[in-house]
């Protein structure tokens, strides 16, 4: 079966087409980093624009680089939810628009699950039942999943999430955007010691998390600092230790109250080298396993959507005749393929 994957939600149009037997087939991806960059963050009515111009070469790209006519495809998986409604509405309605046309079903795929189930791209995949850490632009969530679509939420940031702080630390800092792989970057070069950054509720009893407290401390710490560009790594540095050290406590916490054995680590987030190297030692150190995917699949892409959506394909859910898109669509809601 191979099912043509479409991502749409942000400020990345990704497609590609995967196969239940030869795996992935073809994949590209649009980023539209250099048309928001000079707003220091994604711009909905833009991304929507761009998405449009974007959607149909891609396709036809990736149709090609498959060897793929319209008759080898058996199933149009699109991003239904969450995210920029406008962004959402265009790979929805393109996904819908080609399963109608090319006569084969399509299913709505929750944006997050394709996130969660990227790790399954790669060749040595975790066994179910295992603890997901899925750290994004727009969410922070540490997931208990015992299956594909089911889903329990055991921990979540209260306000920022992780990505995010990453991205409202660089434009305090004067930096770019996305503030994630410029703040790992110029980390490379601060010096440890000098600051300390709290590590937020790790103090309390629970899985919850909460970041919007640590952008106050960088933003306190960079106005009464001298504002050289070493100060802005040393910040840089000081920020990554916290919020990598608050996840890793977190994880340690969830990993012992589950007592699994497999941690996923998924989302933007878990592109970041330092993250995984913290949660590589925790992870040995307890004889556990751990899984990413690979950096490409890390960010928004569009396999992890064809991926998400075959699992669900296989299990007979499609969509009806019209569709819905969800820009607020909470993880625990969705169910399991074929309830
Ligand atoms: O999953 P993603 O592509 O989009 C959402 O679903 O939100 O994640 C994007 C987020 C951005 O906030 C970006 O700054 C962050 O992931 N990110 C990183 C790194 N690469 C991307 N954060 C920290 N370190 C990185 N290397
Ligand atoms: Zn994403």
């Amino acid at each position: 079966m191979k099912v043509l994957g479409i991502e749409t939600s942000c400020d990345e149009t990704g497609i590609a087409i995967y196969d239940d037997k030869q795996g992935l087939l073809a994949e590209a991806l649009y980023s539209q980093i250099e048309l928001h960059a000079e707003y220091g963050g994604v711009v909905p009515e833009l991304a929507s624009r761009d998405h449009v111009r974007r959607i149909i070469p891609l396709i036809d790209q990736v149709m090609k680089q498959a060897v793929c006519q319209p008759d080898d495809i058996d199933g149009i998986a699109y991003t239904s939810g969450p995210g920029l409604m406008g962004a959402l509405m265009v790979g929805a309605a393109v996904g819908r628009s080609l399963a109608w046309t090319w006569k084969c079903p399509s299913v709505a795929v929750h944006h997050m699950e394709g996130h969660l189930l990227a790790p399954m791209l790669e060749d040595n995949t975790p066994d179910f039942p295992f603890l997901a850490l899925l750290v994004s632009g727009g969410h922070t969530l540490l997931v208990d999943v015992t299956g594909i679509g089911r889903y329990k939420i055991i921990g979540e940031s209260l306000d920022d999430a992780v990505g995010e702080a990453f991205d409202k630390t660089a434009k305090m800092l004067g930096l770019g955007y996305p503030g994630g792989p410029i703040i790992s970057e110029l980390a490379l070069t601060g010096q440890s010691g000098l600051y300390k950054f709290p590590r937020p509720m790790v103090n309390r009893p629970g899985l919850d998390m909460s970041f919007s407290g640590l952008k106050t401390f960088v933003l306190n710490t960079w106005n009464k600092s001298d504002k050289t560009e070493q100060t802005k790594a040393n910040i840089a540095y000081a920020f990554q230790e916290a919020v990598v050290d608050t996840l890793a406590i977190k994880c340690q916490r969830a990993l012992k109250e589950t007592r699994y054995q497999r941690l996923v680590i998924a989302g933007g987030v878990s592109a970041n080298t330092r993250l995984r190297a913290r949660l590589n030692e925790l992870t040995h150190k307890n004889s556990l396993e751990v899984y990413y995917p690979k950096h490409q699949f890390c960010t928004d892409n569009g396999a992890m959507i064809a991926y998400a959506g075959l699992q669900r394909l296989i299990a007979g859910e499609k969509d009806g005749d019209g569709f819905s898109t969800r820009p607020r669509w909470p993880l625990g809601e969705l169910e399991a393929p074929g309830l």
